[in-house]
């Protein structure tokens, strides 16, 4: 693989660990904040935050690479409201969008159309990421302050259950 192309590739292992990082962050206030649901769902996120991670890495070992492992930033810690979480957890995907965009556009300047294929998932997996992002956004500012909607809302979020992506290629 092309030096350039698999260095990107190492910093978006490092940025989905990083997701992963940022989602247990999110979980460990909303458990604190009362909203148990919520705190599950970051929860779930965090576990496919790491999917992702070991999916690329899997894949770039597949292809006989030797990944860069590199340090993890400390993420945020606090939050003004479980909407405040999710708009953040919005402009945090929109920016992972952003940076799967530029490696697939690496893959593609690099010729290397294996690459590109296999990070096809990825494209459409943040198009699902923003979606389900804008969806809680909404429903919380639908809720707004009134406890009896935040509870509701809290408790379906509480049965999001993980299940481990499926990635094609990685061997
Ligand atoms: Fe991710
Ligand atoms: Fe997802």
């Amino acid at each position: 693989m092309n030096k350039q192309l698999l260095n990107e590739f190492s910093n978006q292992i490092n940025k989905e660990y990083y997701s992963a990082f940022l989602y247990l962050s999110m979980s460990n206030w909303l458990n604190e904040a009362g909203m148990p649901g919520a705190a599950n769902w970051t929860y779930v996120q965090y576990q496919e935050e790491l999917a992702h991670a070991e999916n690329l890495f899997r894949y770039l070992q597949y292809r006989d690479e030797i990944v860069q492992l590199m340090k993890i930033d400390q993420p945020d810690k606090e939050w003004d409201s479980v909407l405040d979480v999710f708009k953040n957890v919005l402009s945090h995907e929109k920016k992972v969008t952003a940076s799967i965009n530029n490696l697939t556009t690496e893959a593609i300047n690099a010729s290397d159309h294996a690459a590109r294929i296999f990070l096809e998932w990825y494209v459409s997996e943040q198009v699902e990421e923003e979606a389900n992002a804008s969806d809680l956004i909404h429903k919380f500012k639908m809720a707004g302050d009134n406890p009896n909607a935040l509870l509701m809302l809290d408790s379906q979020l509480a049965t999001r259950t993980f299940v481990a992506p499926v990635v094609p290629g990685v061997g």
